[in-house]
């Protein structure tokens, strides 16, 4: 398997296109679409550096994968689809996501409740394949209700269930995120063998250093900074919550949201030809 990874400064965000040699199909995981919240403005620069690869590197596009709906960062999914064909997956517990959010966003009339607007809603233990590449479906819920974790072999693109050891976990403070859930998850992640590499969604290095996406199993376990092995979940849980405590909401989550749980699609235009991104007052 080839793996090519792409970083997003503005929102610190790795997407990843793995591709299968033997058949030449790929997927796209955790797009960007660019978006200048102050302008109202989007942009497909990040996601036509990864059009442009998959195009001079000869690649068929079969999935087009979401970890989970990303509060930091506008899915660059739907535009990748139109472009390069594919299906867009996404957990299935992605229903909970909307149920949360539509109707706060009031967005029924363009953003389906079911989540039929994703091609395909991944259950916890599936399988599916990339060409002859063989994925499993890992639900690591805990950042979100539907973060899942597709694991190829000895590689697990985790989206924000665990970050690099230095940073830690992701925080747990979003609607029907859960410190005790995460814990969960995380140590699905670390009973997996030791030499398994983790490629995380973010990074958010000390001051200095340069951005990493990929550890070990072994490396997370001995050196996590919040949930190393010997962490119990009752010390994981305070810890986690001590930290999210008072945290401020991120800069695009409202955007961010809204967009996503339509994976990527900007929402019906007003009666004036216009798209437009809301914002509930008061609410978050
Ligand atoms: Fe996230």
């Amino acid at each position: 398997m080839h793996i090519q990874h792409f970083f997003d400064t503005a929102t610190a965000t790795f997407t990843y296109v793995v591709s299968d040699p033997a058949t030449q199909k790929c997927a796209i995981i955790d797009s960007v679409l660019d978006y200048d919240m102050h302008a109202g403005k989007t942009s497909t620069a990040s996601a036509d550096k990864v059009i442009a690869y998959v195009q001079e590197a000869g690649l068929s596009v079969e999935w087009i994968l979401e970890t989970h709906a990303h509060a930091d960062h506008l899915t660059g999914s739907h535009y990748l689809r139109e472009n390069l064909g594919g299906k867009i997956g996404i957990g299935e517990h992605i229903k909970e996501v909307l149920k949360f959010w539509v109707p706060l966003f009031n967005t029924a009339h363009d953003t389906s409740l079911d989540g039929s607007q994703f091609d395909h809603l991944f259950k916890d233990g599936e399988i599916f394949h990339i060409g002859s590449l063989e994925v499993n479906v890992l639900h690591t819920p805990g950042h979100t209700p539907a973060c899942v974790t597709y694991l190829l072999g000895d590689v697990a693109f985790v989206g924000d269930t665990i970050f690099m050891p230095y940073v830690g976990t992701a925080r747990t403070d979003f609607p029907g995120g859960s410190a005790e859930t995460l814990y969960r998850s995380i140590q699905k992640l670390l009973s997996l063998p030791e030499s398994t590499r983790i490629f995380t969604c973010h990074d958010y290095p000390p001051q200095g250093q340069s951005e990493n996406y990929v550890s070990t199993v072994a490396e997370q376990k001995a050196t996590n900074n919040m949930v190393h092995e010997g962490v119990s979940e009752a010390q994981y849980v305070a810890a986690r919550n001590a930290k999210d405590e008072g945290k401020s909401v991120p800069r695009l989550l409202l955007p961010s949201i809204q967009v996503n749980l339509r994976a990527g699609e900007l929402g019906k235009a007003e009666n004036n030809g216009v798209q437009y991104i809301k914002i509930p007052l008061n609410r978050i």
